[in-house]
């Protein structure tokens, strides 16, 4: 099924997380994600212009598929796509992705020969993990140090030479082959990470002052100038002067941090409708007990879908445009909402965990027709306009669960199909 404007296509998350039962999709999903590419790609064209673009598609790009997420980006022509491990690398090289290609946490001792062997750019974490991969860039023909990308600990802790190492290896990436017979030796870049950018300016200005003194320490010995990039999601709000010479952004792509749109929604369908006595106790450890005859509708998504479980009693989801709380545990797969306050509610009615309450955009994609609403639902299934009015934001879920944005993303469940679509990328 093709991509229709201003519709979303029912497909397979990217080839890496297909959803379980063999990636078939049913014509009427219990439960799904919608990934709006136009808005992912607008959040991207905001992050910054193309070649200086190093968009993190780490962890399947935070769940939502890295394939089509890197098929999206690359029309703005991206310096460089950022992945974890030499898997995801891998991953994407076989889905067709011919670009620069960075794997941010390699483990060089295992997996030199295939970095090189799939064409993929190494992070350089430590002095071991330079001293791994610059025998390779001589033994299999990548000659120079282009593919290399090496990290500076300016306070993450977690990998990146300190500025004394740099001081010692320095000399010796001078000696690396130039990119061109007279050239000094070059790495391709120089990266650090800020640790609080989204909530102490000064520990970031600290940071950033680290960096371009370890920036110096390398020209200062003779090496070609590298790239330099400090930037993820948060470092965006912080000025210009954060932004160097690329900015690898994450989650402002996916809607969340200083994003300008939301790229997600989350939805599942009512599965049962049940009118509980007074007295009635909902779930496990009957966490949840009826105070007057209540309606609990069961949806069909729990936390093996990526409800968090810290909602259990205290979330909400949109349902027919209206606010309903959980209660009780959510389980496993499916969660328990009160829909007293909502008239009509059947199964086979569409709620949203995550964005824009909206008509049964799975209907849509695969044919079906969405009628229009009669008292608050339709026969097809569809919900009422109005539930497009409210949304529950990727910030507003992530706060209720106690837990990051990040976290939220990659932990949607891979049983969940994923559907592109969306308006035009240009509107
Ligand atoms: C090295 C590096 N750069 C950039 C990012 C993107 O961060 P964010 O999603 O907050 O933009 C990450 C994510 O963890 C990262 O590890």
């Amino acid at each position: 099924m093709r991509i229709q404007r201003g519709r979303f296509e029912l497909r397979p998350a990217g080839n890496t997380h297909p959803p379980a039962g063999g990636g078939k999709l049913m014509a009427s999903p219990r439960a799904w994600v919608e990934v709006d590419l136009p808005a992912l790609v607008r959040n991207a064209n905001r992050a910054g212009p193309g070649p200086s673009l190093l968009p993190m598609i780490k962890a399947d790009a935070y769940g939502l598929g890295a394939a089509r997420v890197a098929g999206a980006l690359t029309p703005l022509q991206p310096y460089a796509f950022g992945v974890a491990t030499m898997e995801e690398g891998t991953a994407l090289r076989e889905a067709g992705v011919v670009g620069r290609i960075i794997v941010f946490f390699p483990s060089p001792n295992t997996e030199s020969e295939a970095l090189v062997s799939h064409r993929l750019d190494a992070a350089v974490l430590s002095v071991d993990a330079l001293a791994a991969l610059l025998p390779r860039s001589i033994r299999y023909g990548r000659r120079d140090g282009s593919w290399l990308h090496l990290e500076v600990d300016t306070g993450m802790g977690r990998g990146g030479l300190t500025l004394p190492q740099l001081e010692a290896v320095a000399p010796h990436l001078v000696d690396l082959p130039g990119r061109t017979g007279g050239d000094h030796g070059h790495i391709a870049s120089m990266f650090t990470h800020l640790h609080s950018a989204d909530s102490n300016r000064d520990a970031a200005k600290r940071q950033l002052d680290q960096f371009l003194r370890a920036a110096e320490i390398v020209t200062g010995a003779g090496l070609a100038k590298p790239l330099l990039h400090i930037g993820a999601s948060h470092a965006l709000k912080l000025g210009a002067h954060y932004h160097l010479d690329l900015v690898r952004p994450g989650i402002c792509l996916y809607g969340g941090g200083p994003a300008l749109e939301s790229v997600v929604s989350v939805r599942a369908r009512v599965l049962e409708v049940r009118e509980l006595p007074p007295g009635s106790t909902v779930g496990y450890g009957a966490s949840y007990t009826t105070t007057g005859r209540e309606r609990i509708a069961t949806l069909g998504m729990g936390y093996a879908d990526g409800v968090p479980l810290e909602i259990s009693n205290k979330g909400t989801f949109l349902l027919h445009g209206t606010r309903v709380p959980v209660r009780g545990r959510v389980c496993m797969d499916v969660t328990t909402v009160d829909v007293s306050r909502v008239p009509g509610v059947k199964p086979g009615d569409v709620a949203t965990l995550l964005g824009r309450g909206s008509p049964d955009t799975a209907a849509r994609a695969v044919g079906a027709e969405v009628r229009p609403a009669r008292c608050g639902n339709d026969a097809a299934g569809g919900n009422a306009p109005g539930d497009a009015t409210d949304e529950i934001t990727l910030a507003e879920l992530a706060g209720a669960a106690g837990t990051l944005e990040h976290k939220i993303l990659t932990s949607l469940g891979l049983r969940l199909p994923r559907i592109y679509g969306g308006g035009p990328a240009d509107g």
